[in-house]
């Protein structure tokens, strides 16, 4: 019996993840778990139950009854939030992963961990073309939290022998959750402005590029990742995936072709730019299509079309 168990739930990737998976694979008991009270209207039909995953008896009791085959441990700050907050963005994507790790290794033998990390790994250090091995020097302290988390599963790999993968997503995009404090979260807000107005004012300046991925292929990769046999995996800190680059000013260009009809980018940097600017515009994922055939299926303009559409479409139904 295949049992998958999803932190940070309700989030904007494991929102997509759940309903993902739960079309995938049927067959599979699925537990929803996030420090939210309530699944989101979306996730209505999961066995959904709260949880502080910093609470680490509370983890390890839901660890112990549900006894999961696989866990997806998306509960983090992202690279905003986590600038705000430091100490706890440390205490959640740190020291709470480690201690998932450790619980894993004593009690669930077999077990299978995915974790995301993040091309916030990456700063000066790597360029703006970042390799699978480029040096690591983020400058945010959620790039800090990423790498301390991809070395803790290398670690973990090599010493304990647990079943650790991850990805290094670049910005998501996706039409079902709003992001939740990143770097990149315009590339979901532009869409959903774009419904009702002619402009959008972007946090960041009009020509930083950066890389993205649509969140259908964040799906497909995850799920690869995850059913590749592990002897052809030769990356257990995590793997590059690249998406397409872009910038605000070509967002905003696509969905003018899109709409037939004029769509203005305006700028304000605020804090962030300066993060979006230590991040590489574009990485290298040789490794990734070697070792599990990935291959992205979405360019900036199939996203736009498909995003125009499926925002629209939730709009009208709200
Ligand atoms: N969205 C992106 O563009 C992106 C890019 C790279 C990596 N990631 C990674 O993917 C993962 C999920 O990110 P997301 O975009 O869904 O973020 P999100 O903020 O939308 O979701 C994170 C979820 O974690 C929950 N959470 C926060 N603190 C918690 C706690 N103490 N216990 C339990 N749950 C808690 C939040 O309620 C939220 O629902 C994170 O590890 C993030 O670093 C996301």
């Amino acid at each position: 019996m295949e049992k998958i168990l999803i932190t940070g739930a309700a989030g904007q990737l494991g929102t997509d993840l759940a309903l993902y998976i739960q079309k995938r694979r049927p067959a599979a008991r699925i537990l929803l778990t996030d420090i939210r009270p309530e699944a989101p209207q979306d996730l209505a039909d999961f066995r959904y139950q709260p949880l502080d995953v910093n609470d680490w008896p509370a983890f390890e009791q839901v660890l112990a009854d549900f006894a999961p085959t696989e866990i997806y441990h998306l509960a983090a700050l992202l690279s905003g939030t986590a600038e705000k907050n430091p100490e706890l963005a440390w205490q959640l994507n740190v020291q709470t992963q480690k201690h998932l790790f450790d619980v894993c290794v004593q009690t669930l033998p077999g077990v299978k961990v995915f974790f995301p990390s993040s091309i916030a790994v990456f700063g000066p250090g790597a360029g703006k073309f970042a390799r699978q091995q480029a040096y690591l020097d983020p400058t945010s302290m959620y790039g800090v939290t990423k790498v301390a988390g991809e070395q803790l599963g290398n670690y973990y790999h090599f010493k304990h022998g647990l079943d650790v993968r991850s990805l290094r997503f670049p910005g998501l995009i996706s039409s079902k959750a709003m992001p939740g404090g990143g770097t990149t979260d315009y590339s979901v807000e532009i869409y959903h402005v774009a419904q009702q107005q002619d402009s959008y004012t972007c946090y960041l300046r009009d020509e930083t590029p950066m890389p993205f991925l649509y969140m259908p292929d964040a799906m497909q990769a995850i799920e690869k990742l995850m059913a590749a046999p592990a002897p052809a995996l030769t990356v257990r800190t995590s793997y590059n995936i690249h998406g397409f680059s872009a910038t605000p000013k070509d967002f905003a260009a696509s969905i003018a072709e899109a709409q037939g009809r004029p769509f203005e980018l305006l700028s304000h940097p605020d804090f962030r730019q300066a993060i979006a600017d230590s991040w590489p515009a574009e990485l290298e994922d040789d490794a990734a299509r070697k070792d599990w055939d990935w291959q992205p299926d979405f360019n900036l303009k199939a996203v736009t079309a498909d995003m125009l559409v499926a925002v629209g479409e939730a709009k009208q139904t709200v």
